[in-house]
């Protein structure tokens, strides 16, 4: 094996030729370009406003309080960061890959396969997510709003329904409790006896008990079904639902207002910065989306100028969105009210008089999550289409339907990705390891715009036009933070229990290496500041997500790099064509 094919990188000449230039013997057909700026702010905010701020925030103001502002702030400083190296790399280079091909135009082949690994992780797994939020959105939906309910066996998954079988039954058994007082007790709860009623009450086949979510089921294959049907459909639908859920976000906003309590602000930071931190997840999971518009490169009518206002517009109009929801959400009630899954209606519930209100932002939350889902469904076989054209993946994944000229076969394996996996994974699961694959991605698409900063691109004409980040010198900044931090942390005694607790270390460990080898980098070479800032914080944010969620993501590379090794390596076109030189 010659290494260092492993790091060959694919000319940005190539790379253009793309999209207008399909392998023939495998990819006859061309995707069609439908896309504008206002349909890709559209598909950025579908992206981003979704099972996070309807759902998993609860979690995370529970823990942090008020402060939770805080987090929603430094979240949204470190994915602007990450956007503007997006929308650097989107506008040079259109093509459907996205941080897969970013990463082959700057680091290799090897690199580019790792992210576009990694990526399986925000999309589909991402998708899972989504998929079971709004599966809970839409149950409670149908039993509050309908006469009809349906059977806890059909709407939860097999092991959560285990577990709450096994936590429930003894309460149960040790006499005196009914289920109502069982939901009733806050050690236990209503959701935990809606699991134990589905594994009460499951038919069986043999000893195996039918117990799956169907609405999550339904859902992904619906989103599945028009991704597969075509992009200008997709675009429709997807405009319309934006439409929906801003319009529900600013009622929220402007009614909710009027019911701030500013005495729920205080105290601000209950639980501390370790409050805060556990909430990094969540929050971060709130903002992840707009990267994915950059898949549809290929299908935007003027892709090196609309992209990047896209993905720019888009966070700015998400952060600024969620920092008053944020505000308005804990000023309504206690932050400690606000575990639970569905925080905006819960507390609309809690007002007299605006009841209706908490249904109509249930509906919109269905709307919400269903359109995080397409956007991401659609993702994902782009990636996957893009290396498959580049001979990592084998050659179905990059045809293109004749008639609908979407990448179908990529699409449906997308579509069973997300619908298999949903039937038994655990929620909180999904949402770290999909937090931790994007986080690891923004870090190597920043670490990629300082590579193309010293790769000095010829300067044509047309790469004057395309969008760069702008240049604030680093070369004093980074090393002077980087002093400053370690100074304020031994002033506060904390290098001690940062730097040894085990394991548990080795992520913020990682961190300060990094931190301290791009001090000196930038010294020496006068990076980018924004660049080096996202990877920083990017990174800084993959430290708090626990060391189990390290090894669980190690896991899945090493898995990729077991693939890549078994196909990609020896089917890749870019070696296949060094060899034959
Ligand atoms: N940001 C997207 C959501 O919150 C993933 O659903």
């Amino acid at each position: 094996m010659n290494f260092s094919n492993l790091f060959r990188t694919k000319s940005l000449s190539a790379v253009l030729r793309e999209p207008d230039n399909p392998h023939d013997d495998i990819e006859p057909h061309k995707l069609k370009r439908h896309l504008g700026v206002w349909d890709l702010t559209a598909f950025g905010i579908a992206a981003i406003v979704g099972a996070g701020i309807f759902s998993t925030i609860g979690k995370a103001s529970a823990a942090a309080g008020p402060a939770v502002i805080l987090l929603f702030i430094g979240t949204a400083i470190a994915c602007s960061f990450a956007a503007f190296a997006y929308a650097e790399f989107a506008s040079l280079a259109p093509v459907s890959g996205s941080a897969y091909t970013y990463s082959y135009l700057t680091f290799g082949e090897l690199f580019a396969w790792i992210i576009g690994w990694a990526l399986i992780m925000e999309y589909a797994i991402g998708n899972i997510v989504v998929a079971i939020s709004w599966s809970d959105y839409f149950t409670s939906l149908v039993n509050h709003a309908t006469p009809w309910h349906i059977p806890e066996w059909l709407t939860t998954d097999f092991r959560t329904a285990h577990r709450h079988y096994d936590a429930v039954m003894p309460a149960l058994s040790s006499g005196g409790n009914t289920l109502e007082a069982l939901a009733a007790n806050p050690d236990i709860g209503e959701v935990a006896v809606g699991g134990y009623l589905a594994w009460a009450n499951a038919p069986q086949l043999g000893p195996l008990r039918l117990i799956f979510d169907a609405p999550a089921l339904l859902i992904n294959i619906l989103i599945t079904w028009l991704v597969y049907r075509g992009i200008k459909e997709s675009r429709n639908a997807s405009n319309i639902m934006v439409v929906i859920k801003l319009a529900i976000v600013l009622l929220v906003i402007a009614v909710g207002a009027f019911y701030v309590d500013t005495s729920n602000w205080s105290p601000f930071m209950p639980n501390g910065v370790a409050g805060i931190l556990a909430g990094i997840s969540s929050v971060f999971f709130a903002y992840i989306g707009f990267d994915a518009i950059s898949t549809t490169a290929e299908e935007c009518k003027n892709p090196q100028r609309d992209l990047p206002r896209g993905i720019l517009s888009s966070i700015v109009i998400c952060t600024i969105l969620y920092i008053i929801i944020a505000l308005v959400v804990t000023g309504m009630v206690s932050y400690k009210e606000l575990n639970v899954g569905d925080p905006l209606a819960y507390v609309f519930e809690k007002i007299q008089g605006l009841r209706w209100l908490s249904g109509v932002i249930a509906v919109s939350a269905v709307v919400a999550m269903a359109s995080v889902m397409l956007v991401f469904q659609l993702g994902q076989p782009r990636i996957w289409m893009s290396m498959s054209r580049d001979g990592l993946l084998p050659p179905a994944f990059a045809r293109i339907h004749p008639r609908y000229q979407t990448p179908a076969f990529a699409t449906l394996v997308t579509g069973l990705l997300v619908g298999v996996p949903l039937l038994f994974l655990d929620m909180s699961f999904v949402v770290d390891m999909c937090s931790v694959g994007t986080l690891f991605a923004f870090v190597l698409v920043c670490a990629g715009v300082l590579q193309l900063d010293r790769m000095q691109l010829p300067a044509t004409a047309e790469n004057e036009t395309k969008f760069k980040t702008p240049y604030i010198n680093a070369q004093f900044i980074i090393p002077l933070l980087f002093v400053g931090t370690i100074a304020a942390m031994a002033y506060y005694g904390k290098l001690g229990s940062v730097f040894n607790d085990g394991l548990h270390s080795i992520p913020i460990i990682i961190f300060f290496i990094v931190f301290a080898v791009l001090s000196v980098l930038s010294y020496l070479r006068r990076y980018s500041l924004i660049p080096v800032l996202g990877l920083l914080s990017c990174l800084y944010m993959m430290s708090q997500l626990g060391w189990s969620n390290w090894l669980g993501f190690s896991i899945w590379l090493l898995i990729g790099l077991a693939i890549y090794f078994g196909y990609g390596y020896t089917h890749s076109k870019l070696r296949q064509a060094q060899t034959q030189v």
